[in-house]
């Protein structure tokens, strides 16, 4: 007996209507894609659209040659429950399944465990669905490597009934934004990865490939060892910080909390050593650009890396001068006052984008977070947290957080599954499993992460020889699923 099977019987008729477009697809529902879930969240909706049994292909393809699209509802390493087609909690209208199956994928969407798992919270956070995420069981079982072992699983369940699961288990594509996009890349990084091994066995996931086929990345908040000293990098000097936080509601809304303010003396005093550190860590890359010039940092973070990232500004700025996308068709996710053609600090010659100030550019953007932005020293971040365990809440994940701590008995979290959350070092050392195919975004004034760290991502893709399609898109914020036709068109190219 075969308890992964998958019943391809197993389903309900179902159409969708919203803003005035319908959807008919089939539903299976709550499928559990391993044996042994430790949490209620671990299981799997998947959706394919009527249309392939009605003799059309929306695609031109074959129902056995059409991409699965596994977009996860992961937001701040919560937990990422399983999804139905609908809005989209931000108001940007019908949700990445909805408008995924109208243009004619198989859908899978697999609920994966995350930090808060066992209790309920009102954290929410970019990338998440609005509602409870998180069943109170009181087991605390969804922190690292936790979110990355489900998905894999779900995956692997994919491909252990690829003769009679819908679509194509071989063209697989993984998205998700912030943490999610993270998520995603880790999908795309660490494919057949032996470390996962044995937590995959623990879940009773199935003995199977767990590599995908093409990975799309929305401001991925990734290499967080590493994040702490870019942020530092970029907004040193900058001592105000401007954020919003989000409260889920009863309601299955949420609310939107401002926090501004300046850094304390002990905060501000962190940045400069913080910044110290970044040098080393890129100049240790070996990273080149698209011309095989090396990209270095000088001790002071002048140097060829820095003018590349500001390449990357600029290219994304010559884009929106010359068509003016983002302004037209995303203004109600754009900046405020972001618009291209009010930007003192840009230099335009003939209608190109000659050069930028980088200091004006970072202050226009605002520092987000104090410092650490991640490694928090008093442990409170929700990283801290991702890293903590049935036992510890939160643990640190940088020598130099350790060193500033500032609770009594915190612990360094253990290296192995540092890496295990990381999809760049997998990259750097040539994982046989990652997938060849990357889309990755980033706004150009998304400040939760440093814009250093998805450049890093990119560059060691493109160095290492992979597809990749990266841009900054101008003015747009910590966001995601902004493109979808855009997403749908480059997924649509790689089956051609
Ligand atoms: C997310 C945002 C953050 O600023 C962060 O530190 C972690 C996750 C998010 O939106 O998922």
């Amino acid at each position: 007996m075969d308890d992964l099977r998958f019943d391809k019987d197993g389903f309900v008729e179902k159409i969708c209507t919203l803003e005035g477009r319908s959807i008919s697809y089939r539903a299976y529902e709550g499928l559990q894609y391993c044996t042994n879930p430790l949490d209620p969240i671990q299981r799997m909706n998947v959706f394919v659209p009527a249309a392939y049994y009605e003799g059309e292909r929306p695609l031109g393809l074959p129902l056995s040659e059409v991409p699965i699209f596994m977009p996860n509802t992961v937001g701040g390493y919560m937990p990422g429950p399983a999804d139905q087609p609908g809005l989209d909690p931000h108001g940007k209208g019908p949700n990445s399944i909805f408008c995924a199956l109208e243009h004619g994928y198989v859908v899978a969407s697999a609920g994966v465990r995350g930090r808060t798992s066992g209790k309920v919270t009102t954290e929410f956070f970019e990338g998440s669905v609005a509602g409870k995420v998180s069943e109170a069981t009181g087991r605390k079982v969804g922190r690292a490597p936790a979110f990355i072992v489900d998905y894999k699983a779900a995956i692997r369940y994919i491909r252990h009934n690829a003769d009679v699961f819908p679509g194509c288990a071989e063209r697989i594509v993984t998205n998700g934004t912030s943490a999610g996009g993270a998520l995603s890349a880790l999908a795309g990084a660490t494919g057949n990865a032996p470390e996962y091994e044995s937590y995959l066995r623990t879940i009773g996931a199935a003995d199977e490939r767990d590599d995908v086929w093409a990975a799309s990345c929305y401001c991925p908040i990734h290499n967080l060892e590493n994040a702490d000293a870019a942020y530092e990098w970029l907004f040193c000097g900058h001592n105000d910080y401007h954020r919003t936080k989000h409260q889920r509601t009863d309601d299955g809304g949420f609310i939107r909390v401002p926090d501004e303010g300046m850094m304390t003396d002990e905060q501000i005093a962190l940045s400069q050593p913080l910044k110290d550190l970044f040098p080393a860590y890129v100049n240790g890359l070996g990273l080149t650009d698209d011309k095989g010039n090396a990209l270095t940092m000088e001790a002071d973070g002048t140097g060829s890396f820095a003018r590349w990232a500001k390449r990357w500004v600029i290219a994304s700025a010559q884009h929106e001068l010359g068509t003016h996308d983002n302004e037209r068709n995303r203004s109600w996710l754009q900046v405020a006052g972001s618009e291209i053609d009010a930007q003192d600090y840009l230099q335009v010659v003939d209608g190109a984008v000659a050069d930028l100030d980088w200091g004006s550019y970072v202050g226009k953007i605002t520092r987000m977070k104090a410092t650490p932005a991640f490694d928090a020293v008093d442990l409170r971040s929700p990283e801290n947290e991702e890293f903590g365990d049935e036992d510890v809440d939160g643990r640190h994940f940088t020598a130099f957080s350790m060193e500033h701590n500032t609770v009594e008995g915190a612990e360094l979290a253990d290296p192995a599954v540092v890496r295990m959350m990381n999809p760049v070092p997998w990259i750097a050392e040539g994982n046989p499993g990652a997938t060849r195919h990357w889309r990755v975004r980033h706004g150009s004034f998304d400040r939760d992460t440093s814009l250093a760290i998805p450049v890093i991502l990119a560059t060691m893709l493109a160095n290492k020889g992979f597809d990749v399609d990266f841009a900054l898109p101008w003015g747009l914020p910590h966001s995601g699923d902004y493109d979808l036709p855009e997403l749908f068109s480059w997924i649509d190219s790689l089956c051609a």
